[in-house]
């Protein structure tokens, strides 16, 4: 039986709520090829109401592409074996003064999951557990109608340029990235092009790109600034308001995603999973 999938625009910018699937079950596969199909053109879906294990949600992040495995970055032991599988907790909960996840507090600027890798993360699967009453969204800008919305001088200008990322994991925004040189970078094109639908997007963001390469720092800085202002403007952007039960899934090869500030005295809890390439090196 072919289950009926119900969508809604999650918004104008960007982004598809979609009942009707439980993904404690595992779904038959035309199902799952419609995901993909829906995936790749919305480039955010969030799956309210989910109850599901840290195995069902590898399951459902498995219909997109390959589930990372390795350690992400949970600290404590009990969590030892769920990180080598490639689980990871983003959380502000702390046991003894220290963070039992990662990306523990406050706000964080736009950027992309493994921009810094020279293969980025395709997706990346976020379940929420535990939400705050007021703040925390995650915001979702929509860089293919950032790219199509730029005039064609400035895509002129921009197509055929490099720029180098870095990933600086004590860095919740942009003045204080790449202070270290052995940070992990990498280079990419400023425009990509989605490998599954050929839309183009302005592949950068204010807390993972650098610089453009080739290019004097001061102008690097001022055509940065520039586009990502630009590619922030509010027509672009979605705010996501958890609600226990979401699952959602984005595209890091079309979207970046920001959050917004909580109350850091409430607890806030939710399970990662990215996916890769088949292809792609394996993550850590
Ligand atoms: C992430 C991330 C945003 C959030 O998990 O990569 O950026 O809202 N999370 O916690
Ligand atoms: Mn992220």
């Amino acid at each position: 039986m072919t289950i009926t999938i119900d969508l809604e625009p999650l918004s104008e910018a960007v982004g598809m709520a979609v009942r009707g699937v439980d993904l404690r079950e595992t779904l038959d596969d035309s199902t799952q090829d419609d995901l993909r199909d829906l995936f790749a053109k919305e480039c955010v879906l969030c799956f309210p109401d989910q109850d599901i294990t840290a195995e069902d949600q590898r399951r459902f992040a498995a219909i997109f592409g390959r589930v990372d495995t390795g350690n992400r970055g949970n600290s404590k032991k009990d969590l030892k074996k769920a990180a080598t599988r490639g689980e990871m907790l983003v959380t502000n909960i702390r046991e003894n003064g220290k963070p039992i996840g990662s990306l523990p507090d406050g706000e964080m600027q736009f950027h992309s999951d493994g921009a810094h890798r020279q293969v980025p993360y395709r997706a990346t699967t976020l379940y929420g557990i535990r939400i705050p009453s007021t703040g925390g969204n995650t915001m979702f800008a929509n860089l293919q109608a950032a790219y199509d919305a730029l005039s064609p001088e400035i895509k002129g200008r921009i197509d055929e340029l490099q720029t180098q990322t870095v990933y600086d994991y004590e860095a919740q925004n942009r003045s204080t990235i790449g202070s270290d040189p052995d940070l992990p970078r990498a280079q990419h094109a400023l425009v990509k092009t989605h490998p599954v639908t050929g839309r183009k997007s302005l592949y950068l963001s204010r807390l993972m790109t650098e610089k453009i390469l080739d290019m004097d720092h001061d102008d690097s800085e001022t055509l940065l600034a520039e586009l990502f202002d630009h590619a922030e403007k509010p027509e672009f952007v979605y705010s996501h308001k958890w609600t226990p039960g979401d699952l959602v899934i984005w595209d890091n090869r079309s979207t970046n995603h920001a959050r917004t500030d909580f109350p850091p005295e409430e607890q806030r809890l939710l399970r990662r999973y990215t996916i890769s390439d088949p292809d792609a090196p394996l993550a850590n």
